[in-house]
């Protein structure tokens, strides 16, 4: 595998991915792993990340020298290029002043490195430091109009620097230039598929597990099934599966999850109908913040009082826990500190005291591998194909106090959003789609009656990976049918608006 050092760059998560998209596995540390920790892993390459630092930083973040030696190849990209350059007796050349965009690189040296890319590329740079002098050995490998060293390599020690970033969008035949680091000169071959993680990981659930018993929280999301259709997999009968019905789901979800779960997979399903005691504790509360932290604790405080049920019988809970969050937790001392926007809840939201042992299949995957997985295992294609869905659920689309009343006109809406989306065949092209039920009373007209009715809005958004979003160009039509059937078939609504916002400035759900 591939080893990715992390010097607090926003890009490192990104760099992983795009390893991971040709089919080699990798894994991000931090800069404070130990040559004896490195070694263990077997690593055929090692990336160096950019970062936020410069070298002349006080704290700026090093590596333990002798990884540099290793005798695998080395990329270093941005600050992983400038510390290499110093780790091996160049020179970097501080500066106040940032290069920030687009800029095109000339290749001067058609090494390994840039074999079958164009000679001018557009690249993507972000960085204050620039190399003044390689180190002992190097070539300088490219150029930009401001930038004199932005490639660096040794290819007989197999060392190699860029200046900009390879792994963002923007630098063209960039995945290219990761591929020939991998293939050409790490001489790696692609073997991470989805398969191989499957039989890999089944084995491992049931040397971990024998023959004891699972417990696994289900969401219906995603990451929870696949890791419970994993368990399934692996031990059957022996996994228990719990689905807390918290009353701010879609309209009949909860149901539709009884039904594939029992049905289609025959798993032992305790369904929790906590509806009731959800809206109990939602009653008069009006802040979004406050919204998310009661219903996150009520959520435990069920899970808590339902394994409890069966505790002694069951050792292990299984979490749905993706490598993104893994990730965070580990290299978190680099990364600054971020200001909480919202606080999330998931279904890994669990008790930290819990006494069960903790499995986590999917630690080690990124969300699009694991559907890769889910797809491999049949797992059906809503639930793969499926927009992502808060875990405070309807809650936070509903601006003010949530009620049952309001629960229920807000799911109406909820699903013919998502029945005319689909029927106009969007709804593979789009991120998330969803109504927003505002309660701002307005007057209208249907038939000779005046009407003082509640809004909906409508959000539709593209986006990546939810960072950013963007409102879509829906068509008027589309529009028009959404407005027309939620104003017609739900008598507490009788005004549609559409929102027309990105994020930022503002954030896909409303609250
Ligand atoms: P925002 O509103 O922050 O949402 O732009 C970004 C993405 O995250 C989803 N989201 C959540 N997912 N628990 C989750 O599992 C949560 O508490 C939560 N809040 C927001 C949101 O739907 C969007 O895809």
């Amino acid at each position: 595998m591939i080893a990715i050092i992390d010097f607090g760059s926003q890009y490192s998560k990104l760099i992983a991915r795009k390893v991971r998209e040709n089919q080699v596995y990798c894994e991000v540390y931090p800069h404070t792993i130990t040559i004896k920790e490195l070694k263990e892993k077997k690593i055929k390459g090692l990336i160096l990340s950019g970062g936020p630092y410069s070298l002349s930083d006080k704290d700026a973040p090093k590596i333990d020298k002798e990884i540099m030696h290793m005798g695998v190849p080395v990329l270093g990209i941005c600050y992983g290029m400038q510390l290499m350059t110093e780790m091996l007796g160049g020179t970097v050349k501080t500066s106040n002043q940032r290069e920030y965009g687009a800029a095109n690189l000339f290749i001067d040296n058609n090494f390994d490195l840039f074999e079958g890319l164009w000679l001018e590329m557009s690249s993507w740079m972000s960085h204050g430091d620039t190399v003044e002098v390689p180190p002992p050995g190097f070539k300088v490998l490219a150029h930009t109009q401001s930038c004199k060293v932005a490639a660096i390599g040794n290819s007989e020690k197999k060392y190699y620097g860029l200046q900009f970033h390879p792994e963002v969008s923007h630098t063209q035949r960039g995945q290219e230039l990761i591929r020939n680091f991998m293939f050409n000169i790490c001489e790696m071959e692609p073997n991470w598929y989805a398969d191989t993680f499957i039989d890999k990981t089944l084995k491992e659930i049931k040397n971990k597990v024998e023959d004891e018993q699972v417990l696994c929280a289900l969401s219906g999301g995603i990451d929870s099934t696949v890791v419970a259709v994993l368990l399934h997999k692996a031990i059957s009968k022996n996994l228990t599966c719990m689905f807390i019905d918290h009353g701010l789901m879609r309209k009949d979800e909860g149901k539709n999850i009884k039904q594939i779960f029992e049905k289609e997979y025959n798993m032992n399903l305790i369904y929790v109908d906590a509806q009731d005691r959800f809206y109990k504790k939602l009653k008069g509360i009006t802040d979004p913040e406050k919204k998310r932290k009661c219903i996150g604790e009520e959520f435990i405080r069920v899970f808590e009082e339902e394994s409890k049920k069966l505790k002694g019988d069951i050792k292990f809970l299984a979490q749905g826990t993706l490598y993104p969050d893994v990730i965070e937790s580990a290299i978190g001392d680099v990364s600054k500190t971020a200001v909480t926007i919202k606080s999330h809840h998931n279904v890994g939201g669990l008790p930290e005291d819990i006494d069960f042992k903790i499995i986590e299949p999917l630690r080690f995957l990124f969300k699009d591998e694991v559907r890769r997985v889910a797809k491999e295992m049949d797992v059906p294609l809503e639930i793969v194909n499926r927009h992502p869905f808060p875990g405070p659920g309807l809650a936070i689309r509903i601006i003010g106090e949530v009620t049952k009343e309001r629960i229920k006109t807000l799911q109406e809406a909820d699903a013919i959003v998502m029945e005319e989306i689909k029927k106009a065949d969007l709804y593979n092209d789009i991120w998330q789609a969803f109504a927003v039920f505002l309660p701002i009373k307005t007057v209208g007209v249907q038939g000779d009656n005046r009407s003082y009715e509640n809004t909906i809005c409508l959000r539709v958004v593209k986006s990546e990976d939810a960072m950013t979003a963007n409102w879509v160009r829906l068509p008027y039509e589309v529009l028009e049918a959404i407005s027309s059937r939620i104003t017609n078939e739900i008598k507490e609504i009788n005004r549609v608006v559409y929102d027309i916002t990105s994020k930022p400035p503002a954030t896909i759900e409303w609250e």
